[in-house]
C-alpha cells in the first residue's frame, strides 16, 4: 500500500489519511471540545503519523487554526501538511461569503499568522460567492503560490460547472466536498472529471458524522444544539437503512482485525477517486484507531462488497 498520495500538480505530499479539525476550536456544530482537548487531538493525529490537518477560519473563526499553530510547534513544519481554507467575511457581524482577490490575499496572511507559519500547503476557497470570476479567485491564489505563501490550491462546496470554470488556467490541485459511502452524489460526474484532470479529491463527513463507524444501534438521538440532531441520516427510514449496510462491513472488519470505521476508511483509501480521506475526531483515541487504518489493506473482493453494499446511495 502507498503511504503518500501527491496532491493534484503540486509538489505537496500527504498519508492517505489526514485530520479533519471541525470539533478543534469551538465551530458549534457540536457540543463544544474545550481548547487542552482540541490541542490533544491534533498532537495525537500527528503522534500516530497523520501528516495532513484540515482546518478553516470559519471552525471557530479562526481558533481552529490558532490551535493547529500551537500543536504543530513540538514537530517538524516540514513533515505536515496544512490545509485551511477562506472566504467567509464575518465583519459586518454577519456571514458573507466572498472570493473576491483583495479579501481572499488578505484571509491568507490572517490564516498563515494564526496558524504560526510563513507558509500553507493547502488553501481552499472554502465556498463559491456570486459574483467574482472563478478563474480570477484562483488566480489570486496562483499569484500567493507564486509568492510561496501557499503550495496547492484548492477548492471545497464547488459544483462541476464552477470547478470547470475555476480550473479554466488549470491551477486547481484538489477539491474538497461532502462524500460518504451514503452520499455519492459526486460519483457519477465530477470524481472522473477529477481524476481525469489530475485535480484531488479529499471527501468530507467521511465517516457520515460517526454513523458508519458501527457504533450505533436503534434509537439515536442528539442534543439541539448537535448537528446531527437535524441530518436526515439520522432520521428513518434512513437511518435503518444506513444500519443494515454497515451490517455488512462487520465480517470484512473482522477478517482484517479491525473495527468498522477502520474498515471504512480503509475503502476511501483504496478508492482511486479518493486522494485524502479526513475523519473528524472528540477523542484521541479515535485518532489513534482512525490513524490505524493505513494499515487495512482490503482486497478488491472486499472493496467491492462495501460497494455494492451501499450501492442504493449512489
Ligand atoms: N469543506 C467543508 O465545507 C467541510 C464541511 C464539513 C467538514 N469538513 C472537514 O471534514 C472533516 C470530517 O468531517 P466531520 O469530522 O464533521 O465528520 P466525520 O469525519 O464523518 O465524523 C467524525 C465524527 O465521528 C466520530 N468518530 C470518529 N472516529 C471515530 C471512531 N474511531 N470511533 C467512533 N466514533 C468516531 C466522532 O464523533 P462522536 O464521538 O461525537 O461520535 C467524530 O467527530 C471535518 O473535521 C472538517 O475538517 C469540511
Amino acid at each position: 500500500m502507498s503511504n503518500t498520495v501527491k496532491i493534484g500538480k503540486s509538489e505537496v505530499t500527504s498519508t492517505p489519511l489526514g485530520l479533519g479539525t471541525n470539533a478543534v476550536g469551538g465551530y458549534n456544530l457540536f457540543p463544544n471540545l474545550n481548547d487542552d482537548d482540541g490541542l490533544n487531538i491534533v498532537k495525537t493525529g500527528i503522534e500516530n503519523g497523520i501528516t495532513l490537518l484540515d482546518t478553516a477560519y470559519v471552525y471557530g473563526l479562526g481558533h481552529s487554526e490558532e490551535l493547529v499553530g500551537q500543536a504543530i510547534k513540538d514537530f517538524d513544519r516540514h513533515k505536515l501538511v496544512i490545509a485551511t481554507k477562506g472566504a467567509q467575511d464575518m465583519s459586518t457581524g454577519e456571514e458573507v461569503v466572498r472570493n473576491d482577490p483583495k479579501f481572499i490575499t488578505q484571509q491568507v496572511e490572517n490564516s498563515l499568522k494564526r496558524l504560526g507559519t510563513d507558509y500553507i500547503d493547502i488553501y481552499y476557497l472554502h465556498f463559491p460567492d456570486k459574483d467574482t470570476p472563478k478563474a480570477e479567485a484562483v488566480g489570486a491564489l496562483e499569484r500567493l503560490r507564486e509568492q510561496g505563501k501557499i503550495r496547492a490550491i484548492g477548492v471545497s462546496n464547488f459544483s462541476l460547472d464552477q470547478i470547470k470554470e475555476a480550473n479554466a488556467d488549470g491551477y486547481v490541485d484538489v477539491v474538497e466536498d461532502q462524500f460518504s459511502l451514503v452520499h455519492q452524489d459526486l460519483g457519477a460526474e465530477t470524481l472522473p472529471y477529477l481524476k481525469q484532470n489530475n485535480i484531488s479529491f479529499v471527501p468530507y463527513f467521511p465517516l457520515a458524522s460517526g454513523l458508519l463507524t458501527g457504533k450505533y444501534q436503534h434509537d439515536v438521538s442528539f442534543p439541539k444544539d448537535d448537528i446531527r440532531s437535524g441530518m436526515p441520516i439520522f432520521q428513518e427510514p434512513l437511518y435503518s437503512q444506513i444500519l443494515k449496510a454497515v451490517d455488512t462491513v462487520r465480517p470484512i472488519a473482522e477478517a482484517h482485525d479491525a473495527t468498522v470505521a477502520q474498515t471504512v476508511l480503509a475503502w476511501y483509501i483504496k478508492n482511486p477517486l479518493i486522494s485524502v480521506v479526513i475523519p473528524g475526531a472528540k477523542k484521541p483515541d479515535q485518532v489513534v484507531a482512525n490513524a490505524k487504518a493505513m494499515t487495512v489493506e482490503l482486497t478488491d473482493k472486499e472493496f467491492k462488497q462495501i460497494d455494492d453494499a451501499f450501492e442504493t446511495f449512489k
